[in-house]
């Protein structure tokens, strides 16, 4: 997995851990779908490989992620969306059996955010900025946020950030239980790496069985709500909002809402 000739991330495999390292930094790690195939590719052979008994996540001092693409999504419509079943890959990324770890420095946003939250284990700088902005760009979260937000914080924290689009800092994101831990951003790879490696060091088949169960009370019936979520955010790229909302995300100019 590591030897592949990968374009938006860079991989690594020591001490049995599997790293992949979120790597477009012109666009702040922005989740494109090269991004999607290339981290589903690399962690789908590193969760096969028997040497490899953690995945550890990361992205720049900047950035884990900004969000899912933005220009790339713009001028997609609902047909597009859907046939495509847009971000729907990324489940295959959530569904890995090997403990993922996920090191978070700088943005996580939208899909950044959602992202995150597939991780079995989120450690976190103390200037990581968490938040779901979709709204401030006509949309919903597709990744799962809608879902994966209101089962770790509850309804309160999910709505607000959801409907606000506000972004969070580390204390708050450990305070209603969206991260694991928050060290120094000075430390915060290393302990991301360290935490990783003694996971790695367990028995694989109990450290599996342990990510499973856990899951499974998290995760019933997720499924129902994810499609339903996927199909939601597809359907708003029938809007005009949309279409504003990405435009003037690349204009760099506030959106004019046509409320349609
Ligand atoms: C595409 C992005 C991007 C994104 C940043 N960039 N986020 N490109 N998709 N999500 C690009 C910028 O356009 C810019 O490109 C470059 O990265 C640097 O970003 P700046 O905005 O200049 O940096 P800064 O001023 O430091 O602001 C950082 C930021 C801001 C606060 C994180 O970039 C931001 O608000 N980004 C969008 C966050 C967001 O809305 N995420 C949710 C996306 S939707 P240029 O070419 O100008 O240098 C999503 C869920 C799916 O993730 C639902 C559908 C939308």
């Amino acid at each position: 997995a590591a030897a592949g000739d990968w374009s938006t991330i860079e991989v690594s495999v020591a001490d049995r851990v599997g790293t992949i390292r979120l790597n477009r930094p012109k666009a702040l790690n922005a989740l494109n779908e090269e991004t999607m195939d290339e981290v589903v590719a690399v962690a789908t052979a590193l969760d096969a490989d028997d040497e490899v008994g953690a995945i550890l996540l990361v992205g720049s001092a900047k950035a884990f992620a900004a969000g899912a693409d933005i220009k790339e999504m713009s001028s997609k419509g609902l047909a597009e969306m859907y046939s495509a079943d847009w971000f729907r890959r990324w489940e295959d990324f959530a569904r890995l059996r090997t403990p993922v770890i996920a090191g978070v420095s700088g943005y996580a946003l939208g899909g950044g955010c959602e992202l995150a939250m597939m991780a079995d284990v989120l450690i976190t700088g103390e200037g990581a900025k968490f938040g779901q902005p979709e709204i401030n760009l006509g949309v919903i979260p597709g990744m799962g946020g809608s879902q994966r937000l209101t089962r770790s914080v509850g309804k309160a924290k999910a709505m607000d950030m959801i409907l606000t689009g506000r972004h969070i800092g580390a204390a708050e994101a450990e305070r209603i239980g969206l991260v694991s831990r928050v060290v120094a951003d000075e430390e915060l790879e290393d302990t991301a790496a360290t935490v990783a490696a003694e996971i790695a060091a367990k028995s694989k088949p109990a450290a599996q069985m342990a990510k499973e169960v856990v899951a499974a009370a998290f995760e019933t019936p997720l499924q129902h709500g994810l499609v339903h979520e996927r199909r939601v955010f597809h359907s708003l790229f029938a809007t005009a909002d949309q279409k504003e909302g990405m435009s003037a995300f690349s204009e760099k100019r506030s959106p004019q809402w046509q409320r349609r």
